[in-house]
């Protein structure tokens, strides 16, 4: 989606529970300062929203990012208790945000891995998790057997490769990786194989498009991550090997998302509301940064969000500056300080 780069551009932001309001408000001032259009209309979700309204997914909240069709959210804590359902899958439901996006960089060298560069793009609607999930009573037993049904359609399958594909493309990627499980789930994912392969072919000359078993894939990018690009995945196995390789490039604190929908895309770091260091100032906004350079790309400004990427590596390699989580002594407030001069340096 390109759009005008001129005047400002709606958008929703939820900061969310937990360390969500100390990195929102880090980033929402490192955007400010890298000049970025957005006009954000703040609403709230999670805990927050249940201790105002006692629903943890507001109308109004809904309302604004169908208006927007683009939202930046802070980490939710699930509600205990109360049998809310997941809001992250309420939204993914609400506005069929079919495509999840997981780009993973080494940025720190001499970690486990270098030259790490994968994104992850899963299909985010079907599959496995489309929650045709029951019991069936034998004897006395009430859970005597379980049946788990997954969806693949054609019309699905071929949305998100056409996604991963065009995505490849834009950012410049030459390999899309099929994963699947077509030996075994003959139908299941033989069916988003096939569709991917298919579609593959209006892409020839433009991107190598090849194929893995999800098992052979999981060992192979512990052996070696780097002779991967674009994986384009299921639902389950998307879920799987995301964490994986979230895993191979140091955790959770640098680690970004996307929700795409036709109408709407949410961005969003990978890490929940990490409550046991909430209000200490001491979280790392780096993933929820990187989100919003994601988000800027979106919009069709690249310019900004590599801008955004370029700073975070200044900050990480050669400022030195690091919060806890990657093992380094500096506050929320002190990379924050550290990003917004690296951002006015490379914005001059
Ligand atoms: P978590 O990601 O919140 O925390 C796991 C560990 O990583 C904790 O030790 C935490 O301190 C650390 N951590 C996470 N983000 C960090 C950051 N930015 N800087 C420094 N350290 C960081 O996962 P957990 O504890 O399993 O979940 C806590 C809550 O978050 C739960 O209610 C869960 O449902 C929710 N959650 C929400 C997500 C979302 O809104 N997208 C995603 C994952 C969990
Ligand atoms: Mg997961």
């Amino acid at each position: 989606m390109t759009r005008s780069s001129q005047g400002p551009i709606p958008a929703t932001l939820i900061p969310g529970d937990g360390i969500g309001p100390e990195i929102v408000k880090s980033v929402v001032t490192i955007l400010e300062a890298a000049g970025a259009p957005f006009a954000w209309e703040v609403h709230k979700a999670g805990m927050a929203a249940v201790a105002e309204s006692l629903d943890p997914l507001p109308e109004a909240t809904l309302e604004s990012i169908r208006r927007t069709g683009l939202a930046l959210k802070g980490p939710l804590t699930t509600p205990v208790g109360g049998g809310f359902r997941s809001i992250n899958v309420r939204l993914r439901e609400e506005f069929k945000l079919y495509a999840n996006v997981r780009p993973a960089r080494t940025l720190i060298p001499g970690g486990r891995y270098d030259g790490v560069d994968i994104v992850l793009v899963r299909e985010n609607l079907e599959g496995l998790y489309v929650g045709f999930d029951h019991y069936i009573p034998i004897d006395n037993d009430p859970h005597g057997a379980a049946i788990s049904s997954g969806v693949n359609t054609r019309a699905g399958s071929r949305r998100i490769a056409r996604y991963a594909f065009e995505y490849a493309v834009r950012n410049g990627r030459k390999k899309v990786t099929v994963v699947h499980k077509a030996n075994i789930l003959k139908a299941l994912t033989g069916i988003f194989l096939e569709t991917a392969m298919e579609l593959a072919k209006e892409y020839s000359g433009r991107l190598t498009v090849d194929e893995r078993i999800v098992d052979a894939c999981a060992m192979q990018l512990v052996l070696d991550p780097t002779q991967f690009d674009v994986i384009l995945t299921t639902n389950l196995f998307g879920d799987i090997l995301s964490d994986e390789i979230a895993g191979l490039v140091g955790g959770l604190g640098l680690a970004p998302g996307a929700n795409i929908g036709e109408h709407a895309a949410i961005f969003e770091a990978v890490h929940g509301s990490a409550p046991d260091i909430a209000g200490k100032g001491i979280a790392n906004p780096m993933a929820l940064l990187s989100a919003a350079a994601m988000m800027l790309d979106h919009i069709g400004r690249n310019d900004l969000g590599t801008i955004l990427r370029q700073s975070i590596q200044d900050v990480l390699i050669e400022d030195g500056v690091r919060t806890r989580d990657l093992g380094g002594q500096a506050t929320t407030q002190e990379v924050t300080q550290a990003l917004l001069a690296r951002v006015s340096a490379r914005t001059k």
